[in-house]
């Protein structure tokens, strides 16, 4: 799968650009706040139909003005596809082949993002882990943003009663019972999936850990801390009750679920060094890009901001020679060229950004 043509209209700091692609490695080089990541973020947007950088679309429009477009031409294994995305004050509308699709139709665009906010995966609030592997699963597992749509619905709904100051108690307990089966239904499917994933994350995870460490052999794991069990979440549904009218909110299920990296058994954000941490991100990375190729049988795109100029010696051989053989296509950004050694690029295109324009060039 290939990203063949770039077309963005008021895109962040850029008025208008086109890009035509590389089938292989596309390297954008230039100073700070020139565009490079914004590039970047407009990929990931048509990827995930989100931004991984604003919850909130509207930040995406350049500033003065009312609408943002971008499109991109791609090559699947099912032949050609134009995706765009169409954001105003009030809505974001994206398109495949020109007619409207939810970003859950867009499982065509397999990408991988690795930019230096990804250690915050690990250190950030559950929320954002969950949001994480959401995103991941919609894209991997066809129900999946169906069910998660279908049980965050129920769970607004149920929220919203025991918030409701105009009802009695007695009618919020009888009312309230009538959202847990969909919350139970649902909620037990993602906390499979979710299981399911982890099992498969932790069969790569130490392996890529070790094998970018190369030295001293340690136990890299996503350890899943859901809040509450299949077999148990019935019951406690029914227990916790009167707890959630008290405090007016829902105690039981999957949204409370949470993830933690763990280190030779110790989770990574207590005991872990920063290296240690960006090895464990760059583990779950490449464990993205395998499933990737497992599930849909086919190398993503991979997405690297800023990334090379993090990477200490042993990480960045390891990950050269990785590029070196990834066969998917490749987005890289960089202050300098200097940082990707000769030998790693035979055949490449690339841009130097500037305040929010792109010119061609060579090193
Ligand atoms: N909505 C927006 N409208 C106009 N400019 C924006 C908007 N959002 C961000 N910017 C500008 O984009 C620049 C940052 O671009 P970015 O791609 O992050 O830079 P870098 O080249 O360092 O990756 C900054 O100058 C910032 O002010
Ligand atoms: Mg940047």
């Amino acid at each position: 799968m290939q990203a063949r043509r770039l077309t963005l209209k008021h895109f962040r700091n850029i008025s208008e650009i086109v890009f035509d692609f590389h089938p292989r490695f596309n390297i954008l080089v230039g100073q700070n706040a020139q565009g490079k990541t914004n590039i970047i973020e407009s990929l990931y947007f048509l990827a995930f139909g989100r931004s991984f950088r604003v919850s909130d679309f509207r930040g995406l429009i350049q500033w003065s003005q009312n609408e943002a477009i971008v499109r991109l031409h791609i090559e699947t294994p099912l032949g050609e596809e134009e995706r765009s995305a169409q954001l105003n004050n009030e809505k974001k509308r994206m398109f495949k082949n020109g007619k409207g699709a939810s970003p859950n139709q867009f499982a065509s665009m397999p990408l991988v993002l690795f930019a230096p906010e990804e250690i915050l995966l690990l250190k950030d609030s559950p929320e954002t882990r969950r949001a994480y592997i959401d995103s991941l699963l919609s894209k991997w597992i066809p129900h999946y943003s169906k069910v998660l749509s279908d049980y965050k619905r129920a769970l607004v709904q149920r929220n919203k009663l025991l918030k409701e100051e105009n009802i009695s108690i007695a009618q919020k307990r009888d009312q309230m019972v009538f959202w847990e089966k969909p919350l139970l239904d649902n909620g037990t499917i993602l906390i499979q999936e979710r299981t399911e994933w982890v099992k498969r994350l932790n069969r790569s995870i130490t392996a890529y850990y070790n094998t970018i460490v190369g030295t001293e052999q340690k136990k890299a794991e996503f350890v899943y801390k859901p809040n509450v069990t299949p077999e148990d979440f019935a019951t406690l549904q029914e227990e916790r009750r009167e707890e959630e009218l008290e405090r007016a909110s829902t105690l039981v299920g999957p949204h409370r679920d949470d993830f933690k990296g763990v280190l030779n058994g110790d989770p990574i954000v207590a005991f872990g060094s920063q290296g240690e941490m960006r090895t464990f991100t760059l583990a779950m990375k490449l464990s993205e890009i395998q499933f990737f190729q497992e599930v849909l049988g086919r190398d993503p795109i991979f997405l690297l901001d800023d990334v090379v100029s993090e990477l200490d010696e042993n990480r960045s051989a390891f990950f050269f020679s990785f590029l070196k053989k990834y066969k998917g296509q490749i987005f890289a950004t960089a202050t300098s060229p200097t940082l990707f050694p000769k030998g790693v690029l035979d055949s490449f295109s690339a841009w130097h950004m500037e305040k929010g324009c792109s010119k061609p060039f060579t090193f």
